[in-house]
């Protein structure tokens, strides 16, 4: 599918709750916590990164990332989300893979990703899986009883070293 990655707007708000909504993955604070991102990001907050996934004018997807504060080369990927009906098409990956390329001009050695181990979250992780990340850490009952933390990381750099010619 083609498509354009480019900033998000204000004008972007609205379409980008609703496109986090209608995943059915997320509870409603976790929604509302993704527009709070977006918001801070777009005052200004460079803790908060944003890139979205244009058909014309239409938001598919976006991702959203971050420096973890108090660390040295290490960022967490907040979001990453993309249209229930345009998802398993490749989108998904291309922000991912835009996220890290930015990422490597900033000298990150560490991508922290926090999911769930319900599993309807089973796709999302195997998406993670697929693309170089590691299951470093789990926290049993970290969001609910029996729907643990699971944490994935990756260093962004091993993929640029193996494309080295
Ligand atoms: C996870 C997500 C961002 C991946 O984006 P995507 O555009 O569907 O992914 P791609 O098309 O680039 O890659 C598809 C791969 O992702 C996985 N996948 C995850 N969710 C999928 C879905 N709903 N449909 C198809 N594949 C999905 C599959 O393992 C697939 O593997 P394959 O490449 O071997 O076929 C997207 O499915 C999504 O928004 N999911 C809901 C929100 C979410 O879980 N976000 C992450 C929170 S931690």
């Amino acid at each position: 599918m083609s498509c354009s990655l480019r900033p998000l707007r204000h004008a972007h708000r609205a379409r980008l709750e609703q496109l986090t909504r209608d995943t059915g993955l997320f509870r409603e604070e976790e929604v509302q916590t993704a527009v709070e991102l977006l918001d801070e990001s777009l005052g200004g907050d460079d803790d908060y990164q944003f890139v979205g996934a244009f058909d014309g004018d239409r938001l598919l997807g976006y991702a959203c990332w971050g420096p973890t504060p108090g660390t040295a080369g290490t960022w967490d990927l907040y979001w990453i989300v993309v249209d229930r009906e345009r998802q398993g098409r490749g989108l998904g990956t291309e922000l991912l893979e835009e996220v890290e390329q930015r990422l490597t001009t900033h000298d990150a050695r560490l991508i922290v990703v926090e999911t769930s181990s319900r599993p309807d979250y089973e796709p999302t992780r195997k998406f993670y899986e697929a693309r170089g990340y590691t299951k470093a850490a789990t926290i049993a009952d970290y969001y609910a009883p029996g729907d643990d933390l699971v944490i994935y990381t990756k260093d962004p750099r091993g993929d640029l070293a193996r494309a080295a010619p």
